[in-house]
């Protein structure tokens, strides 16, 4: 849908990714692929914070807004001020036409339908991918990355592991029982897959009421962990290869304090089944898309957490689907 020259992307010289609640936590895997595949230096932002802090911006940054109604004031808002500072600005919006859209210079959709539910399962995953899809859609333009045609073979494969996940959905039910009148639960990750605890984390305080933290695992330490004691459920997120050890490690420090865990991992990573409790084994994909099949189990999980509690997991109290005020 966008024609982004090569002399412009060359030009720029920082990307802000700015963006509400779940639509934020996509950005944040976004910065970790064109990061990674684009070698632009990415500075993820809350809108109703950035709005507000004179940010530093100029032809050379490109500002990309994320959301999935394009109607958020905060967003909109945040879109304005960059342009009137001479950035370009990008949308990546799920409805046609939306406010958002109109504003950009360039927009991209997620195409995932209507999203009904006040908390965002869809739009998420279809924004994760679509934010890996345009950093490799820049890594093409640019050169900068090698290995974009393995990528594009795996996006293909995504939908199929997903329905596949949708079929095994037991282990992740029976933990949600086991847990569903806790007050407290904490979320572990590190890398991207500490930003889709923050994710999941956010889907469980929305529908459940269920106070929870995601906490980078390696931060733990200087901290939160004395809030571990017997019977703290934790969820762990560990996909990504290169920092699996380390995540273990980090499991092995809240099992010894109590916690009871759900670790998610990719199928293969048997060695996790000797530290949690429940391990639910996402289908193998590379570490960019890993991201948008972790998070399927999380979101189960808030979802049988909420069913059990007896909540309305499609209109949360005090919620509306779009913020259009400040
Ligand atoms: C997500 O479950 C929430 N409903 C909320 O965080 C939402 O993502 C946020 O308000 C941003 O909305 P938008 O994507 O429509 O801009």
């Amino acid at each position: 849908d966008i024609d982004i020259s090569k002399e412009y992307l060359k030009k720029i010289n920082k990307i802000y990714i700015v963006a509400c609640g779940t639509a934020m936590h996509a950005g944040l895997v976004g910065k970790n692929a064109i990061e990674k595949l684009c070698k632009i230096p990415t500075v993820v932002d809350i809108a109703s914070e950035f709005r507000y802090r004179d940010p530093i911006i100029d032809d050379k940054t490109l500002c990309i807004y994320i959301s999935q109604s394009g109607e958020t004031a905060d967003t909109i808002a945040a879109l304005k001020l960059a342009k009137a500072k001479g950035a370009k600005t990008l949308a990546v919006s799920n409805v046609i036409g939306s406010s958002i859209t109109r504003e950009a210079d360039y927009t991209i959709y997620t195409h995932a339908g209507p999203e009904i539910a006040v908390a965002s399962t869809k739009a998420y995953t279809s924004q994760v991918v679509l934010m890996v899809i345009l950093a490799m859609y820049f890594a093409e333009v640019l050169g900068s990355y090698g290995g974009i045609e393995k990528l594009k073979a795996d996006i293909l494969d995504l939908p199929a592991k997903v329905e596949a996940m949708l079929d095994e959905t037991d282990a992740i039910k029976e933990f949600a029982n086991k847990v569903y009148t806790e007050h407290d639960m904490y979320f572990l990750g590190r890398g991207t897959d500490y930003n889709v605890a923050m994710e999941g984390s956010l889907k469980l305080k929305e529908i459940s009421y269920i106070h929870s933290e995601a906490y980078a695992a390696g931060e733990l330490k200087h901290g939160t962990i004395s809030l571990i004691e017997d019977g703290t459920p934790v969820v762990a997120v560990a996909t990504q290869d290169a920092l699996l050890k380390k995540t273990i490690s980090n499991i092995v420090e809240v099992k010894t304090r109590g916690a009871f865990v759900m670790a998610v991992t990719n199928e293969g990573n048997t060695e996790i089944e000797k530290t949690a409790d429940y391990v639910i084994y996402i289908p193998q994909t590379n570490a960019y898309f890993a991201n948008s099949l972790a998070i399927i189990p999380l979101q189960l999980f808030s979802y049988y957490v909420a069913v059990g509690k007896g909540c309305d997991v499609d209109k949360p109290r005090n919620l509306a689907k779009s913020v259009t005020v400040e």
